[in-house]
């Protein structure tokens, strides 16, 4: 069994108010977790958030990185300067990045590349819109983003958000995760990383919750959970966890 990992992604949200309350709940809640944590702040907030978790078993991450290590790139931050901050983590592929910025699955890849050569665990974010799923093609979509979007020798976990369950309040029914997931572990087998036995986490991600948590972190092939809005609630985040 892997040990569930929860990763809450503040997306632009927050600010030091709180960074300090979070970091101070979830430090005096850490030593009764039994699950990973991370904290996925806003760029600005992460030497923070990092530094107020620090001795403690919480990691921070990034919410994305340029793929090359420094350069010309206005606005942009390099996965190494993300561990400079002190980040073990960092989110790449976002829906919301795909989306607003043209995010293609090769580039995720050397995104991905770019963040374990930096010393960051990648967690690369996959799923299909509503328009995808309603014609019934979730399958051939999530396959090709494993495929293009995965670098060999991934190390790193995957999260299977399905576009349409995020931010909704409408989060995938459990069979159909399962169904989705077990699918994905298939195709993790294909491209060579389970190695006969599991060892890439498979996280859900989409309107997870305090009260649904539970349900879904119980379900076959779910290895955690990636959480937005409920992981900018302290005690909500830590119910999850
Ligand atoms: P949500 O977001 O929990 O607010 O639906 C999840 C995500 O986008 O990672």
């Amino acid at each position: 069994m892997l040990r569930k990992l929860v990763v809450g992604n503040w997306k632009m949200n927050g600010s030091l108010d709180l960074v300090r309350a979070m970091t101070a709940e979830l430090q005096s809640a850490a030593p009764d977790l039994t699950c990973d944590l991370v904290v996925c702040p806003p760029a600005t907030l992460l030497f923070e958030v990092a530094r107020a978790l620090a001795g403690s078993r919480i990691g921070a991450g990034g919410q994305d990185c340029h793929e090359a290590g420094n350069g010309a790139h206005t606005g942009d931050i390099s996965a190494a300067m993300l561990r400079e901050a002190g980040a073990s983590w960092v989110i790449l592929g976002h829906s919301e990045r795909r989306s607003a910025y043209g995010e293609t699955d090769s580039m995720v890849r050397r995104k991905a590349v770019a963040a374990a050569a930096a010393g960051l665990k990648p967690i690369i974010c996959i799923g299909e819109t509503e328009q995808e799923r309603d014609a019934g093609r979730e399958a051939e979509v999530i396959g090709a983003q494993i495929r293009g979007s995965i670098p060999e020798g991934f190390d790193g976990v995957i999260a299977y958000e399905p576009v349409w369950a995020i931010g909704t309040g409408r989060s995938a029914q459990a069979q159909d995760i399962a169904h989705i997931h077990a699918f994905i572990r298939t195709q993790l087998e294909q491209i060579g990383l389970e190695h006969g036995g599991r060892n890439t986490r498979v996280l859900y991600g989409g309107s997870v919750k305090a009260d649904n948590a539970g349900l879904i972190l119980a379900t076959q092939n779910v290895d955690g959970v990636l959480v937005g809005g409920a992981s900018l609630i302290p005690g909500d985040f830590i119910a999850i966890a």
